[in-house]
């Protein structure tokens, strides 16, 4: 059957969308993509898209990378499914956990695999109340995260997303999770606040939680170096300076959660670079494998890892893990794209290309709807406000952003819209200038067609 019409397309979707209007992609219908070639996708009817949010902030490599496929088809042939259980393992997998250790931006010991982030940060926190466990700190179990951060949507992770859709209605969040201030400048300072002053504040109310809360209940701190779904909020300046030494005081572990900021995005390998974290776990996934099969791995310290050895000598076994921990597809696929890094000298391609987006970026600061334009690396976002001086927010039930990514989408690039009418830029890492250039072409004509909307409106 042909999904050309609007129509067909409703008989043929069946699936249920995540992060969807169901309402609206069951009367409209989903956008239908066939195929993809370099930083582009094509739709069932042959439009080209620049993809400038790597699908879900994963296709770091595009669409194309035949060496990935090759991989995969290689590693099929050799050993298509094999597992670490009981002292196994197949022997691809301990290459990438060898590379990944070794690449790794902190003194890293163990890598351990599974399908996701959020299964990565599921993971997290199941260690880090076995690790308190083991040293009988028993009481010592909650776990901060950061309001609009996100970790995932699995029944803990979603608690640790301190976005209300991640919850509302999933009775969520689980017990022993307690969130703290995002590290939001534009929203979040005072006014005349410096970015010094706001991350001295927010350093002081994250340690009045703590003692709130009591200090010896509090097992781990969980943070994105950049936010990624929750608005792409780059952190102001000495926000993880502050930070960390609290976390060192209260003895509290310090989860990163590279699922997005992983290799190469923020302009440096690991974001826990570009911000200088010295995080006791590290979780990854999407560009570890250039999205192109699910893997994603919990990284952790030396520390931790004896304290897992110790259990191990009391309870006879560690009791987690996946059927897919240690797939050895996935982990081909990831081996090569950590090669394909390597070779192509992946962070220096960002750096080069960088300024030319985030120029682009800072070009939109004066236009009457842009409240804020920021980002780093490779990552960046266009706040829309109602109101430039006094950074009024339209109604959220106008749809402002939602309007402007869909005029994108029919310019040809594919931008994402997040809570708070912000629209999210992510191109793959092999982008080039002339293709910035284009997402920037194409979002500059939905920009023109909102703010023609908007005035017709009369919204603002
Ligand atoms: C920072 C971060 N952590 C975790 C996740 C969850 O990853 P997954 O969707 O693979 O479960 C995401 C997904 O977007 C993410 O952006």
């Amino acid at each position: 059957m042909s999904l050309t019409t609007p129509a067909a397309r409703r008989d043929l979707a069946f699936h249920l969308h995540p992060s969807t209007n169901l309402r609206l992609v069951q009367d409209e219908g989903p956008l239908v993509i066939t195929r993809g070639e370099g930083v582009y996708v094509y739709d069932d009817e042959g439009r080209r898209y620049l993809e400038a949010m790597s699908g879900l902030w994963c296709a770091s490599l595009g669409f194309s990378e035949r060496r990935l496929a090759e991989a995969a088809y290689r590693q099929m042939r050799e050993l298509p499914f094999y597992h670490s259980f009981a002292g196994k393992v197949p022997a691809i997998s301990t290459e990438l956990a060898e590379r990944l250790i070794r690449i790794a931006p902190a003194d890293m010991r163990r890598a351990l695999f599974a399908n996701s982030g959020s299964e990565a940060n599921d993971t997290a926190i199941k260690l880090a109340w076995y690790v308190n466990n083991a040293v009988n700190r028993p009481e010592k179990k909650k776990i901060i995260a950061r309001q609009r951060a996100y970790h995932g949507v699995t029944v803990a992770t979603a608690s640790l997303t301190g976005l209300a859709f991640a919850q509302s209605d999933f009775d969520l969040p689980i017990a022993r999770i307690v969130h703290t201030d995002a590290p939001y400048y534009y929203r979040g300072a005072k006014a005349g606040e410096s970015e010094e002053a706001f991350a001295a504040r927010l350093a002081a109310s994250l340690e009045q939680l703590i003692l709130r809360e009591g200090s010896d209940t509090i097992a781990a701190f969980f943070a994105e170096p950049v936010m990624g779904a929750g608005g792409v909020i780059v952190p102001p300046a000495t926000y993880f300076e502050r930070i960390q030494p609290i976390l060192r005081k209260y003895e509290i572990l310090f989860v990163v959660d590279e699922v997005i900021c992983g290799f190469g995005r923020t302009g440096n390998l690991f974001g826990t670079q570009t911000f200088d974290l010295k995080p006791d776990i590290i979780t990854l996934a999407k560009a570890l494998s250039a999205g192109y099969l699910p893997i994603s791995a919990t990284l952790l310290s030396n520390r931790l890892y004896e304290i897992l050895l110790a259990q191990s000598d009391k309870l006879g076994i560690f009791g987690h893990g996946y059927t897919y921990s240690s797939h050895p597809v996935p982990a081909a696929v990831a081996l090569e794209t950590l090669k394909i890094y390597e070779e192509r000298d992946i962070v220096a391609q960002v750096r080069r290309i960088a300024p030319r987006m985030q120029a682009a970026l800072q070009s939109y600061s004066d236009h009457p709807l842009v409240g804020e334009a920021r980002g780093i690396g490779l990552i960046g976002a266009i706040e829309i406000v109602r109101d430039k001086q006094t950074k009024q927010s339209f109604d959220p039930k106008a749809g402002i952003a939602a309007f402007l990514v869909r005029r994108a989408q029919q310019h040809g690039v594919i931008l994402r819209n997040m809570p708070g009418d912000i629209v999210a830029f992510c191109p793959p890492l092999i982008v080039s200038e002339s293709e910035i250039d284009e997402i920037f072409a194409g979002f500059a004509k939905a920009l023109a067609d909102t703010w023609k909307m908007v005035k017709e409106k009369g919204l603002a």
